[in-house]
C-alpha cells in the first residue's frame, strides 16, 4: 500500500504537501517523494527511507511551487530505492504522476511503450502512467484527454495523481484504490486518506471507481469515463486533526491504546436503548431472511471476527470465521441466506474484498463492519456498519479491535433477535456491561502493571499465549501483537491445543500467558500447571475474581470482572500494553514495524 496526495493552490505547496505525507507514512515508508510546479518547469525529490529523509533532502534546495504532489511508498514492483521512489515522469520529464495500487498489464503497456522508443528509469509499474500520457500530448491531445486515454489503457487497481508542465491542475482518478478530494478555502487537496490533509480542511469528497478528478485552486470538476459530470457531495468530517496526532505520546500506538474508552463510547453512543439495540442501518427485521453469518477477514480483524463467530454461537447462531485470503478458495457453502460480514478496519485489506466480492457473486449478502466510511468496502457492500473508533494511526491494531468486537456484540443482538429469538435477561446484562466496558477500560489502563512484567518476563525462547472460547480469539491476537512490534517469536494457542504438540516448545524461557474470563476455571488451571511443570513461568491475565488462576500462576495481571462474553476484551488491553512496553523496552520501530503496513492493498 502506498500513499498519494497532491496540493494545489495560489500559494506554495511544499510544506503542506510534507505534512501530509507524514500523515500518510502508516500507508508505507519505504520511500518517499515530491514533485512540485513552479511555472519554470517541475522539480522532483525523492529517495528511499522516510518522510523525514525526504525532508533532510529538501531542506538544502529551494523547491516549491503552488501545485504538487506526493507519495509514500511500500514497494510491491521494484524493491525500495531512490530510482523506483514516486514520482515518476515520461521521458521529457513534463508528466509527472504517482500512484498507489498495481497495473496489472504494465509488462504489456511497457513494452509496447519501449518498442516505441519509451525509456525507461525505474522497475515500477507506475512509470508507464507518465510515459502513455506523455505519447497522447505529443500527440496532441488537450491534458485532460491525453489523462482520459491514457488510463483507460490501464487493468489493474489504482489511485493516480498526475501534474503536467504549465498545466494549472492535478488529474486523478481511481479504480480500487481510495482517493479523496480535500476541499480548503484557500487551496485544494487530494489524498489516498482524509487524515492526509485533516489540518488543513473537513471537507471532503470521496471519489468512486472511475471517477476523474480535475482539481484547480479554486474548483474541482468530477466527470466519469465518458466526461460527464458526476455528482459527489461534500462531506464533512467529524475527525479533527487531533485525533489524528500523537498527542503528547511517544507512540500512535501508545495513544491509540489509551483513547479506547473514547472511542468505545463513540462505538456505542445512541445504540443501546433500554433493552434494546438501535442501529439506524438495520431496524428490526432486516435479518429475518438470513439464517447463516460467515465473517471474513485478515489478522486482528480476523481475531475480532472468530470473537464475533464465539458469540453468535454461543447464542445459538450458524457462524463460521474465514482467513479472507483462503475464503475464494474454500468451499464453503453460501447462497442468499448467508450474511457475509467483512471486518475490516481500513475497509481497503484486498484480501478481505475480494471475499467479499466472491461471496456476492455465489449469491450472499455482504455486510462491510470497518472505520472508514467512504473506503471500498463500505462502498461495495450491500450494507455497511461503522465501528467509529476514528482514525488508527500506528499500524498495530488496538482500538479498532475493541469497537470492533463492541460492535459485533450490537449487531449480534440484532441478529439473534431477527434469527432466533426474543432477548433474554442475559442479553439485558450484556448491554449493561457493554455500556460499562469504557470505564472498566479506563482503570485497565490506570492500573495495569503491564510495562513491570513485560520487563520481568521477557522470554529467550519465545512467548505463548494461551485462552479458552472468547479467550481464545484474544490469546491469538496477544500474540500477534507481541511479535509484529517486538520481532520476538509469540504465539497463541486454544489452551487445551497445548498438549497436542507445542508444549515440546516450552522451556523455562518461555513465558506463557494464561487469559482467564471466569468460564472453564478448572480446565485453564489444569493447563497452567501442564506448563509449570515443564518450568515455564505462567503469567494470569483474568478479572480479579478468577483468585484460584492468579494463585496458581507466578504473576498475575487483573482486569475488572464483568460479563464473561466481554471480559476478553479487557485482558486484551493488557496484552496489548504487554507488547508496549517489550517493543519499548527493545526500542522497536512501534509506530512502523519493519516489512509492515497499516492496510494491505495487494492480495
Ligand atoms: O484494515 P483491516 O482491518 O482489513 O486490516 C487487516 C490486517 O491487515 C490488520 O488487522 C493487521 O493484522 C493489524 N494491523 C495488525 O495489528
Amino acid at each position: 500500500m502506498c500513499g498519494i496526495t497532491a496540493r494545489i493552490g495560489d500559494d506554495d505547496s511544499l510544506e503542506d504537501l510534507l505534512v501530509s505525507l507524514k500523515n500518510l507514512e502508516y500507508r508505507g515508508y519505504d520511500s518517499a517523494g515530491i514533485a512540485v510546479q513552479n511555472g519554470t518547469g517541475i522539480e522532483i525529490d525523492k529517495c528511499e527511507g522516510e518522510v523525514s529523509e525526504l525532508q533532510a533532502e529538501l531542506a538544502t534546495k529551494d523547491h516549491d511551487g503552488p501545485i504538487g504532489i506526493g507519495h509514500t511508498r511500500w514497494s510491491t514492483h521494484g524493491p525500495p530505492t531512490d530510482a523506483n521512489a514516486h514520482p515518476h515522469t515520461g521521458c521529457k520529464g513534463r508528466v509527472v504522476a504517482v500512484h498507489n495500487g498495481i497495473i496489472e498489464n504494465y509488462t504489456t503497456l511497457r513494452e509496447g511503450l519501449q518498442a516505441r522508443g519509451h525509456e525507461f528509469t525505474s522497475d515500477t509499474d507506475t512509470e508507464v502512467i507518465p510515459h502513455l500520457v506523455e505519447e497522447r500530448l505529443d500527440a496532441g491531445f488537450e491534458a485532460e484527454a491525453a489523462f482520459r486515454d491514457a488510463i483507460a489503457e490501464l487493468d489493474g487497481s489504482y489511485a493516480i495523481a498526475m501534474i503536467i508542465d504549465g498545466d494549472p491542475a492535478v488529474y486523478a482518478t481511481r479504480n480500487g484504490s481510495p482517493l479523496v478530494v480535500g476541499v480548503g478555502d484557500d487551496a485544494n487537496y487530494l489524498a489516498s486518506d482524509v487524515p492526509a490533509f485533516l489540518e488543513f480542511t473537513d471537507r471532503v469528497v470521496y471519489l468512486e471507481d472511475d471517477d476523474v478528478a480535475v482539481i484547480t485552486a479554486d474548483d474541482y470538476r468530477v466527470t466519469d469515463t465518458k466526461g460527464d459530470a458526476v455528482s459527489r457531495p461534500v462531506e464533512t468530517v467529524e475527525w479533527d486533526s487531533e485525533d489524528a496526532e500523537k498527542g503528547g505520546y511517544d507512540h500512535y500506538m501508545l495513544k491509540e491504546i489509551h483513547e479506547q474508552p473514547v472511542a468505545l463510547r463513540q462505538t456505542i453512543h445512541g445504540r443501546i436503548e433500554g433493552e434494546d439495540v438501535v442501529l439506524e442501518e438495520f431496524p428490526p427485521g432486516t435479518f429475518t431472511d438470513i439464517d447463516r453469518v460467515h465473517f471474513v477477514a485478515c489478522g486482528t480483524s480476523y481475531h475480532a471476527g472468530m470473537y464475533g463467530e464465539w458469540l453468535l454461537s454461543k447464542w445459538g447462531i450458524d457462524a463460521s470465521t474465514f482467513i479472507a485470503s483462503e475464503y475464494a478458495a474454500y468451499p464453503a457453502p453460501v447462497d442468499e441466506g448467508t450474511l457475509v460480514i467483512g471486518v475490516t478496519q481500513s475497509g481497503e485489506t484486498a484480501d478481505t474484498l475480494e471475499a467479499l466480492e466472491s461471496a456476492r457473486k455465489r449469491g450472499a449478502r455482504t455486510l462491510a463492519l470497518t472505520n472508514v466510511i467512504g473506503s471500498t468496502a463500505a462502498r461495495t457492500c450491500d450494507d455497511a456498519l461503522f465501528i467509529r473508533a476514528g482514525p488508527e494511526i500506528g499500524v498495530a491494531a488496538t482500538k479498532t479491535f475493541s469497537s470492533q468486537v463492541a460492535t459485533l456484540v450490537l449487531l449480534g443482538e440484532r441478529l439473534v433477535r431477527d434469527m432466533t429469538a426474543e432477548p433474554t435477561d442475559e442479553c439485558r446484562q450484556r448491554l449493561d456491561a457493554l455500556e460499562s466496558l469504557p470505564e472498566h477500560i479506563e482503570t485497565v489502563i490506570e492500573d495495569s502493571r503491564a510495562a513491570a512484567i513485560s520487563e520481568r518476563w521477557l522470554g529467550d525462547d519465545g512467548h505463548f499465549f494461551i485462552g479458552r472460547g472468547n479467550a481464545y480469539p484474544v490469546a491469538l491476537e496477544g500474540a500477534l501483537k507481541f511479535k509484529e512490534i517486538t520481532y520476538e517469536h509469540a504465539e497463541g494457542f486454544a489452551a487445551g491445543e497445548l498438549k497436542h504438540g507445542p508444549l515440546a516448545l516450552v522451556t523455562e524461557e518461555t513465558p506463557v500467558f494464561a487469559i482467564g474470563t471466569g468460564q472453564y476455571p478448572k480446565r485453564l488451571e489444569s493447563n497452567v500447571r501442564e506448563i509449570q511443570t515443564r518450568g515455564a513461568p505462567v503469567i494470569a491475565v483474568a478479572p480479579r475474581t478468577a483468585t484460584d488462576l492468579a494463585d496458581t500462576a507466578d504473576e498475575a495481571l487483573s482486569v475488572p470482572a464483568t460479563h464473561p462474553d466481554l471480559v476478553a476484551i479487557l485482558a486484551n488491553v493488557q496484552l496489548q500494553l504487554i507488547a508496549y512496553h517489550a517493543a519499548d523496552e527493545m526500542e522497536r520501530s512501534i509506530d512502523k514495524p519493519r516489512n509492515l503496513a497499516k492496510s494491505v492493498t495487494v492480495e
